[in-house]
């Protein structure tokens, strides 16, 4: 048997669990109880376990009962689609035990690669291979495993680590010492190094990484999106902005017009001022960045300055750069700059 596997199970032998009520007692009992563990904690399963062997202690008597009475005895548990395979998966079993080969367990509604090991080692007494989330963590922590164990590469990585060390005998009780461990020492926050049985070759332990690692799932970076805003400004130097309608975004607050592209932006100022989009001058600011929480917005403000005559309704304003109305916070921005750096003034230029 390999150091680590021999180590692990030396723990286990003084320290692991070994009153829990799944234990040894075939491969019915541990599927049922692993697919209950399976988002659930130890604590909270024990009682909903021992309720539901007590009324479907076979695979036959779960087969036979209607979905409804296993449900029933699901409740308080959550992910009800879980008891629901489990009642499926007794009807397509058809009175026999469950089967001895990997690819035939994972085949099965709801059994996936771990639980299939599960119920190979510590329900059939064979060989199995587990990788759970507590004992994912351990092995990442081991092997100071640079990614999210969830990617794909890292997924691969620690399947071949957990097939390298889990032992050919006692494979039941090794893949329940892994879970102990990872559930009673190598927790998420402050693993308790100073007792660990696996701590001489741990490699986040060499490091001091054992609280960086597992990596957290990678951000998804967020769509970004720009947008064109028309400066409009007049003479006296203010700026025209429109009341937003009252849902979606910024609703109810001023803006300045927008548009997504550079030509509809140049149409709206069109109709806005009356003038010909040949006869716009625009000068681009700088831009404005902002974050939302589903994408980051690039505004691009262009400068136009224009005179202002016919533009009256409820909806827009004509407001100093410094006014105090309701403007969202990258506009107040915006305006801010261009009273520090104020606009050239184009109304006294001729051509
Ligand atoms: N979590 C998943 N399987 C478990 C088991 N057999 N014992 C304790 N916790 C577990």
């Amino acid at each position: 048997m390999n150091p680590f596997a021999r180590q692990v199970l030396h723990w286990f032998d003084q320290h692991g669990r070994h009153d829990l009520p799944w234990q040894g007692r075939g491969a019915y009992v541990t599927w049922i109880s692993e697919i209950m563990l399976q988002q659930t904690q130890v604590s909270t399963v024990i009682p909903y376990f021992e309720r539901f062997i007590r009324r479907f202690p076979d695979i036959q008597t779960l087969a036979d009962a209607s979905v409804d009475e296993v449900l029933a005895h699901w409740a308080g548990l959550g992910y009800y689609a879980r008891g629901r395979n489990l009642h499926r998966t007794a009807g397509q079993l058809a009175g026999q035990d469950l089967p001895r080969t990997l690819a035939e367990l994972e085949a099965l509604p709801g059994i996936g690669r771990s639980t299939a090991g599960a119920i190979l080692a510590m329900g059939h007494g064979m060989y199995g291979v587990i990788l759970d989330g507590n004992v994912k963590r351990v092995l990442a922590r081991h092997s100071a495993e640079p990614e999210w164990p969830g990617s794909t590469s890292a997924q691969k990585r620690l399947w071949t680590l957990a097939q390298d060390l889990t032992p050919l005998s006692r494979t039941g009780d090794y893949a329940q010492a892994m879970m102990d461990l990872g559930a009673t020492l190598c927790t998420r926050s402050n693993p308790a190094c100073a007792k660990c049985p696996i701590k001489p070759t741990c490699a986040a332990h060499q490091q001091g990484f054992q609280n960086l690692i597992p990596h957290p799932k990678p951000k998804k970076t967020k769509p970004k999106k720009t947008r064109w805003w028309l400066v409009w400004q007049d003479p006296k130097q203010r700026v025209y902005v429109q009341k937003r309608p009252g849902e979606g975004l910024w609703g109810g607050l001023y803006c300045l017009p927008e548009a997504d592209t550079l030509s509809d932006l140049s149409e709206r100022a069109s109709a806005l001022t009356g003038l010909r989009t040949e006869q716009l001058k625009f000068t681009e600011l700088a831009p404005i960045e902002h974050s939302f929480s589903h994408y980051d917005l690039l505004a691009r403000p262009l400068l136009l300055t224009a005179e202002t005559s016919q533009v009256r309704d409820d909806d827009s304003q004509w407001v100093w750069p410094d006014s105090q109305i309701a403007l969202p916070a990258p506009i107040v921005k915006l305006l801010r700059r261009l009273i520090e750096a104020p606009a050239p003034d184009l109304f006294g230029e001729t051509e």
